[in-house]
């Protein structure tokens, strides 16, 4: 599995957000090299104050749909929902980076994924039994992608990028 620089580079730039998805389910080995890869993630002081809940039973994926937009997490045979322990600074942060790193993973492999923000927070760790001092972060959907969308308009560096100082 030795991967080439371009290679790697063409997992960051060719990711797509996938809303669609076939209905097989994903590979106990690729869910498990997957989550390897959220576990292998940077975090302040190495405190890794997280916990990835993974959903795949159907009615409580119905449960984490919050809008018209995102009942493709339905579709998906897996939802990752990334919690923070909230008495740590950068929990949020260390969260993100953990689920970035599990898009990159599975892009990889070959699945596609999508990032979920949009959510009621409480109804969330009702519905997960999520103690009161996690925090629920972000979600990601996984699953083989069943469409290829174009790609989404990107900000050049020339408008976010500054050299030394702001102004
Ligand atoms: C923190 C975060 C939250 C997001 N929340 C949602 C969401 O709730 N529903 C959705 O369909 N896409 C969501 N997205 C996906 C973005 O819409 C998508 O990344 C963006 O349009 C760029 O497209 P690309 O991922 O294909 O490059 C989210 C992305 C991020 C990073």
């Amino acid at each position: 599995m030795a991967m080439g620089f371009q290679e790697f580079l063409s997992i960051i730039y060719n990711r797509r957000s996938i809303r669609r998805y076939e209905s097989r389910s994903i590979p106990d080995e690729a869910l498990r090299v997957i989550l390897e890869a959220g576990r292998q993630a940077p975090s302040a002081r190495n405190l890794q104050p997280y916990c990835f809940i993974v959903v795949r039973d159907p009615e409580l994926k119905k449960r984490l749909v919050f809008s018209e937009w995102n009942r493709f997490i339905q579709e998906a045979p897996v939802v990752i929902v990334g919690c923070g322990d909230s008495r740590a600074k950068w929990a949020v942060v260390d969260v993100a980076i953990a689920l970035q790193n599990m898009v990159m993973a599975a892009e990889a492999l070959g699945l596609g994924t999508c990032w979920i923000g949009h959510f009621v927070e409480e109804e969330v760790k009702r519905t997960l039994r999520i103690p009161e001092h996690m925090k629920v972060v972000a979600m990601i959907t996984l699953g083989y992608p069943a469409e290829k969308p174009a790609p989404r308009p990107k900000k050049g560096l020339e408008e976010l990028v500054r050299y030394d100082t702001f102004e």
